[in-house]
């Protein structure tokens, strides 16, 4: 393709009803996200159908905000990215169907993308430097993956959780510690007041499988132990709760991470997801991955969690490489990377 190329992307996986107009795949012209997050925390979660109706109720108007922000009318538009898995049916049905929608009215091609490559790409947003090869530890709500980025449309997963992933863990010690949705930030915020070592949660190994991850059997036991003081009408002490179980989390993230930096013989970690944002992942592997001379690439906060931004430049290399969808693209909800 010649000359710039400008890409509206929409993204609508879950939770967060977001828009973007990207230029040459890194450059971010605008950004709009509308967070449901008000709306599902007195469920204590998502909840499927009323995250699908506010994300068409809204979405005309973010796609509109961010072409304005961009200072941009859909004229400009090249092409249309949009997030079509994994995600929940009916909210990535809407991000899906406007895409089509828009790139059927504007004459131009519409280019499906992974939820997980977009995150991976935030990365290539904040550092102009970045290109692969390199690790990808991808953790947000649906996800825990290792991933071998070869190309930026080239992974090999190397490793996964064997059953919930770090954020739903985060999401579900929270619940029960009482601290709401979504659990993964008020836990890094009730961690910050401990100072304490408390006590060693379990952290899981998988036989002849180095590279997975297992968290059910932690959250069972934190919450085992919650329920234990509470049946024993003992204060709860639950900063130390909370930085205990987001220790043994960080541990094995981290651990797992540099073990496969290691063994692969690559010298560059890239986070990814919405846990990216928690702090203590952020510091301990900082310092872990200098004491292996491994370089970090941790994504700013605002392209820690879902935006549309991210599925534009992931969308950039798509495209740029020829792999487009037509107007057959459908929401595919448990989409394989
Ligand atoms: O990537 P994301 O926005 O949505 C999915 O694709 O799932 O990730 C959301 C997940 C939630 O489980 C949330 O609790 C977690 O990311 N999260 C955090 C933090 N901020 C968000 N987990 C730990 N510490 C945080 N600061
Ligand atoms: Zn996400």
């Amino acid at each position: 393709m010649k000359g710039d190329v400008t890409i509206l992307a929409v993204e609508t996986s879950c939770d967060e009803t977001a828009a973007a107009v990207v230029r040459n795949g890194r450059q971010v012209l605008s950004n709009e996200v509308a967070s449901q997050i008000k709306i599902h925390a007195k469920y204590g979660g998502v909840v499927p159908e009323i995250a699908s109706r506010h994300h068409t109720e809204i979405i005309d108007t973010i796609i509109q905000a961010a072409l304005k922000d961009a200072g941009l009318s859909y004229g400009d538009m090249d092409a249309v990215a949009v997030t079509y898995g994994p995600g929940l049916v009916g909210a990535l049905l809407t991000g899906v169907s406007t895409a089509k929608a828009l790139a059927y009215a504007l004459h131009k091609p519409i280019v499906g993308v992974h939820h997980i490559e977009g995150h991976i790409a935030a990365n290539y947003i904040a550092y102009p430097e970045l290109t692969p090869p390199f690790l990808c530890l991808a953790v947000s709500g649906g996800h825990t993956h290792l991933i071998h980025v070869k190309g930026y449309r080239e992974f090999d997963l190397i490793g996964r959780t064997r059953d919930d992933a770090a954020g739903e863990a985060f999401d579900k010690v929270a619940r029960v510690l009482g601290l709401g949705y979504p659990g993964g930030p008020a836990i890094d915020v009730a961690a910050k007041r401990s100072d304490s070592g408390y006590m060693d949660f379990p952290r899981v190994d998988i036989e002849d499988a180095p590279y997975d991850f297992s968290f059910s059997g932690l959250k069972t036991a934190v919450i085992n132990h919650i329920h234990g003081i509470r049946q024993r009408g003992e204060e709860l002490p639950m900063a130390d709760i909370a930085a205990s179980f987001q220790q043994a989390v960080v541990d094995v993230l981290v651990g797992k991470s540099l073990l496969a930096c290691r063994e692969a013989g690559i010298g560059t970690l890239v986070l990814a997801g919405g846990v990216s944002a928690n702090t203590a992942l952020r510091e301990h592997l900082a310092k872990n991955a200098k004491n292996q001379g491994v370089r970090v690439y941790v994504p700013p906060i605002e392209y820690c969690t879902d935006n549309a931004a991210m599925i534009g430049c992931a969308g950039y290399y798509r495209l740029t490489a020829g792999d487009v969808s037509d107007l057959s693209l459908n929401a595919v909800p448990g989409l394989p990377l």
